[in-house]
């Protein structure tokens, strides 16, 4: 099969611990001819049009892919010469550039969609476009810590009373821990923090949410594939960082998913099936749903090192069957 992966520069990738990267590896062991474009590589073009809907293209780049001990002594990568194809020509597509998701995340989506039922988009564009990645928490509110997602800087303050005077304020687009901070009642900088992520009149909304002490042991990442979980890893703080993003200097440790933990990813999968987030990273603070990770979930490597499963060719696997419908 013919796979395209849509993602940021291979040159920033890390090829030990990067998601996509494996994913490369597994399609290519399974031998299957990959592709890397830039997602603003991608255009549309009504010169040719298909059931009246303007073609999609990618300037797209063969991609030769191995490990250590392979070819080179380190992992690696080679890229061909791009070449303009048609996207819909691919099988598959991987949708996996990093956020923010921004209006040019957004128009990309739009642009996928116009060829999401010719080849097998994972994710679904439709579903990037509709669940961010802190608001889809609230599907599930069942789950979740005491939260408030407001634009008022009173309600903020209101809320972190009534939660005892402690919580964790977030913006709505951030990743790997930008902009998460501690809120405490008691801080002098409390009104700055405010400030710094919803603006002194309230310009956008953040997501306040109680303070959950088990974040000391452990944020656990559980990736799950059609709504099934595949594995799960637990990423620990730094003693002097209260974000246990592995951007943050947080650790890795084997983790399992707990019984209730399966209760509530069962309770989830239906909607996320339907909305086509296929491959999804949640994170679960002390039982509790924190976020549900669509853009680019990673934590692959990790979980295949801790569990010897190779997941991502369970990942690839199961594209490859989507792909034949
Ligand atoms: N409710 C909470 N209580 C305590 N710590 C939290 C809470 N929510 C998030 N954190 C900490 O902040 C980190 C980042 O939060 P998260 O919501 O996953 O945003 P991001 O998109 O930046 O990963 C988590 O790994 C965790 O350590
Ligand atoms: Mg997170």
């Amino acid at each position: 099969m013919r796979f395209l992966f849509l993602m940021d520069p291979m040159e920033g990738i890390h090829t030990a611990k990067d998601t996509t990267f494996a994913l490369m590896l597994a399609a290519a062991d399974r031998g299957h001819e990959i592709a890397h474009a830039l997602p603003l590589g991608i255009f549309a073009d009504n010169e040719t049009t298909h059931a009246g809907r303007a073609e999609v293209f990618a300037r797209a780049a063969r991609a030769e892919v191995w490990r250590r001990g392979e070819p080179g002594v380190d992992d690696g990568f080679r890229l061909g010469e791009r070449k303009v194809e048609r996207v819909a020509d691919y099988d598959a597509v991987f949708i996996r550039n990093d956020p923010p998701f921004d209006a040019i995340y957004g128009w990309m989506t739009q642009l996928l969609e116009l060829v999401r039922d010719r080849t097998f988009v994972m994710n679904d564009p439709r579903g990037l476009r509709d669940a961010n990645e802190k608001l889809f928490t609230l599907h599930f509110s069942n789950w979740m810590a005491r939260t408030t997602v407001t634009a008022s800087p009173a309600h903020v303050r209101e809320f972190v009373h009534a939660v005892g005077g402690e919580a964790v304020i977030k913006p709505l687009d951030g990743m790997a821990g930008a902009g998460v901070f501690l809120l405490r009642a008691s801080d002098r900088n409390f009104n700055a923090i405010v400030e710094a992520t919803i603006g002194e009149a309230g310009r956008r909304w953040c997501m306040v949410q109680e303070y959950l002490p088990a974040a000391r042991i452990g944020d656990k990442r559980i990736l799950l594939l059609d709504g099934e979980p595949l594995g799960a890893i637990l990423r620990v703080p730094r003693d002097d960082e209260a974000r246990a993003n592995i951007h943050a200097g947080g650790s890795v440790e084997r983790a399992e998913i707990t019984p209730e933990e399966r209760r509530m990813i069962d309770e989830i999968a239906p909607e996320l099936r339907q909305t086509g987030l296929w491959f999804v990273g949640l994170d679960v603070i002390g039982g509790r749903l924190t976020e549900v990770n669509v853009t680019s979930p990673t934590g692959i490597q990790q979980m295949t090192r801790f569990d010897g499963v190779d997941y991502p060719g369970r990942v690839i696997e199961w594209v490859e069957r989507r792909a034949k419908r």
